[in-house]
């Protein structure tokens, strides 16, 4: 019900983005996991979630895409920089499903300390062993928050009402910001030792990949748990899995993959491994609140009123400026000429270039003699 009421609260604002805009066209899949060449070329927006595929292919045949929505925050699912090339606003959805996000962390820390899916599925197989599951209290723990950005906070707040003690680490946010949700800042090196539980919050990148790795792990207490709602790799799953069979590690929530669904089974398997197939989005709330977002987002584009959730707004916004557009017809100017220069039959001792712009209103003539010098200006070329 929920789903329907989102769907046609979508299709709604969708239909008024049309009448605010006679030429704006949005096209929406349901199911295909992969866009259409054919049926994406005719419209000026596309909204996916996270199943649909938008590769190159389909942003390169689609002359008239001006946006591409997700409803939801990753955009592995689209290629960015193909869009970016053809001047296509990428946009997505990054606060909708902080909530859920947080509120599955926290269900994957308190399985961790109580043993529940195990108990569960222990149940449902007809046994009743309760020495098995012998659990801990999660009251005077330290909590470890990698990454307090959006749902690095929300977690601290809600774990610190079961009595945690949060400290985190973050190279962006300021200390007094960490302080004000009662998270208390510190450099990894001081963080891994003193945890009893970790949770990863940041995005994957290159500086956080394996943040949790062979070595991070032999800085921590023995038997530390630790959860991933974030992205896979942000914990190297080898090296997981490696500190889960030293005991190293006492156990793991899993929420995400490096590869989705994971062909390799062994983590899933290992009996301190709770896991799940990807699911801090999946709530009625949370996918609700992606769908308005995004079309709240692209009707307040379509208005001309602000620009929100692009993810590459910056790189579009100097390509397309006034500024960027006179340097870039120099680039190609300059181009054209060194190319005619380095093809030339006749050896070119010198080149002289004349440009002249609106901008400064002044003439300026640029003169690079063998010695490298600027003639106007008397400064030296690099
Ligand atoms: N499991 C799911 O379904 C689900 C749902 C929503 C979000 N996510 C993921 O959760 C993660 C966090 O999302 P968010 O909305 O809180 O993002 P956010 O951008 O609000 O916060 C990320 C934080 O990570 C910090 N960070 C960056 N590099 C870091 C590093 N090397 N070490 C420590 N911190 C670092 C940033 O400064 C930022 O504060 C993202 O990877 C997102 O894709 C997963």
């Amino acid at each position: 019900m929920q789903q329907s009421i989102s769907t046609l609260w979508l299709l709604l604002t969708l239909l008024l983005i049309k009448q605010l805009n006679h030429f704006f066209h949005l096209w929406k899949l349901h199911t295909a996991p992969n866009c259409s060449i054919v049926s994406v070329s005719n419209y000026d927006g596309l909204v996916v979630r996270s199943a649909t595929k938008v590769t190159a292919d389909v942003i390169n045949a689609a002359d008239k895409l001006k946006i591409i929505g997700r409803a939801g925050t990753g955009v592995d699912n689209v290629d960015v920089d193909a869009a970016t090339k053809k001047g296509i606003i990428v946009m997505n959805t990054p606060s909708g499903n902080t909530i859920s996000a947080a509120e599955l962390t926290c269900a994957l820390l308190m399985s961790l300390s109580r043993n529940v899916p195990q108990a569960a599925m222990s149940m449902k197989q007809g046994n009743w062993d309760r020495k098995k599951f012998m659990g801990a209290e999660l009251y005077g723990k330290v909590l470890g928050i990698v990454g307090l950005g959006r749902i690095g906070k929300e977690v601290a707040s809600r774990m610190q009402s079961f009595g945690m003690r949060t400290i985190g680490y973050d190279p962006i946010t300021p200390p007094e910001v960490a302080a004000s949700w009662g998270v208390e800042p510190m450099s990894l090196e001081l963080l891994w030792p003193q945890c009893d539980y970790i949770t990863v919050h940041t995005p994957l990148m290159p500086s956080t990949v394996g943040l949790l790795n062979d070595a991070s792990f032999a800085k921590c207490k023995k038997g530390v748990k630790v959860v991933n709602c974030a992205r896979g790799g942000i914990i190297d799953e080898d090296a997981l899995l490696r500190a889960l069979e030293s005991g190293q590690c006492g156990g793991a929530g899993l929420d995400v993959f490096v590869e989705e669904p994971p062909k390799n089974r062994s983590l899933i398997e290992h009996p301190n491994v709770v896991s799940c197939p990807h699911l801090g989005a999946s709530t009625k709330e949370a996918q609700a609140r992606c769908g308005e977002d995004i079309a709240l987002q692209i009707v307040d584009m379509v208005k001309g009123n602000k620009l929100v959730g692009a993810v590459n707004a910056q790189v579009l916004a100097s390509t397309f400026s006034q500024e960027s557009h006179q340097l870039i017809k120099l680039g190609e100017a300059v181009g054209s000429v060194l190319q005619s220069c380095t093809t030339s039959k006749r050896p070119v001792s010198h080149v002289q270039i004349t440009t002249q712009g609106r901008s400064t209103g002044q003439t300026c003539l640029c003169y690079q003699g063998p010695e490298g010098r600027d003639h106007n200006t008397g400064r030296r070329y690099m």
